[in-house]
């Protein structure tokens, strides 16, 4: 399938892996990108920017095909080495930056200037537009249902996506709630030109995560996903456990007076644990309602190939067999 997207990162399908924390290491990201589509390999998973370029070369040595690297800039004191990690980005030959958090304005020179496209993810159409005029490649519009961050709008991407097809002169794909063929087949007919998935790449045989984290996903249904530290504006969208039921007991406590100290034990440095340990209850990790669309573990090729398929069938059988009725 060719689309905006596809041309503007030289990829076979408009299918790209979202960063992911403790998920998005090289054997993610070229699993996904030798199977057509955008591997992501995540930065700030990686201790430093020296561990980065390693990481870069490593994912190099699994795939010809290009991938890229999400960076995310978090609303943190002692900011991770970001020059450090744009100068492992642009001396390893990454041809696609995806940009998550604040605004990505104090990248986009160097990387432009190097060639490399950047595609940032927003949660809301202002920040879309925002992304657009200071001069991103694309967006990836992140809806309500998406694992992670959803922001503090809370719009689904039933109406967020149109939205952005009513703003946006540059390309978007759809992020958050998509699983199949269905999804993909939904996103282009509300004007995208391709679709982000996090969560449903978790659920595949190269995901570098413990067996535990993957069946969770198989056996999770639309129902077991909740919305935690939303009094501190830092929404985030993770799986129930034991330990996200600690953590909004205590947001209830605490009401508004709560402080990030409060909920500190369930949310910081929980993913080593959960995703390579598989200590399930050991803290809230991200995680998309669209749990409840994942009932298998396949590799990343054949799901990709899967959805390519289940497109072709919807857009080729179904919705063409609607023309004459
Ligand atoms: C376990 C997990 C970790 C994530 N970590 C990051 C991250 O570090 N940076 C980022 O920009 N997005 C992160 N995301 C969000 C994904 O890139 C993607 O936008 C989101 O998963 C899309 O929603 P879906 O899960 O419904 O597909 C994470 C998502 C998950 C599920």
């Amino acid at each position: 399938m060719k689309t905006k997207i596809t041309e503007l990162f030289n990829i076979q399908h408009p299918i790209i892996q979202g960063g992911m924390h403790y998920v998005g290491f090289a054997e993610m990201a070229a699993a996904v990108s030798n199977a057509g589509g955008l591997g992501i390999i995540t930065a700030l998973t990686q201790p430093s920017a020296e561990a980065l370029a390693n990481e870069i070369a490593r994912c190099r040595e699994m795939t010809d095909k290009p991938f890229g690297v999400n960076l995310t800039f978090l609303p943190v004191v002692n900011s991770p080495d970001y020059a450090g990690m744009v100068k492992a980005i642009i001396e390893g030959g990454v041809k696609v930056v995806e940009t998550a958090g604040n605004n990505p304005v104090q990248v986009l020179p160097a990387l432009h200037e190097a060639g490399i496209k950047v595609i940032h993810k927003c949660t809301s159409v202002r920040h879309a537009l925002k992304a657009q005029s200071i001069g991103c490649d694309a967006v990836s519009v992140d809806g309500f249902e998406c694992g992670g961050h959803p922001g503090e709008d809370d719009i689904p991407n039933m109406i967020l996506l149109p939205r952005a097809a009513d703003e946006l002169d540059i390309p978007f794909i759809s992020s958050g709630g998509q699983a199949d063929g269905r999804s993909l087949v939904a996103s282009l007919a509300m004007g995208a030109d391709g679709m982000n998935m996090g969560t449903r790449f978790i659920a595949t045989q190269e995901a570098p995560v413990h067996q535990n984290v993957k069946d969770a996903i198989v056996t999770a249904s639309e129902l077991d996903t909740r919305l935690v530290m939303r009094p501190l504006r830092n929404t985030e969208r993770v799986m129930n456990n034991r330990a996200v039921e600690k953590l909004l007991e205590i947001e209830k406590e605490k009401g508004d007076d709560l402080q990030f100290t409060d909920v500190i034990e369930q949310v910081a440095g929980v993913y080593p644990k959960i995703m390579k340990e598989g200590t399930m209850d050991a803290g809230a990790w991200s995680c998309g309602m669209v749990a409840g669309l994942i009932n298998d573990i396949p590799t990343c090729q054949q799901l990709i190939d899967r959805i390519m398929n289940e497109a072709d069938a919807i857009i080729n059988e179904r919705l063409s067999g609607f023309q004459n009725s």
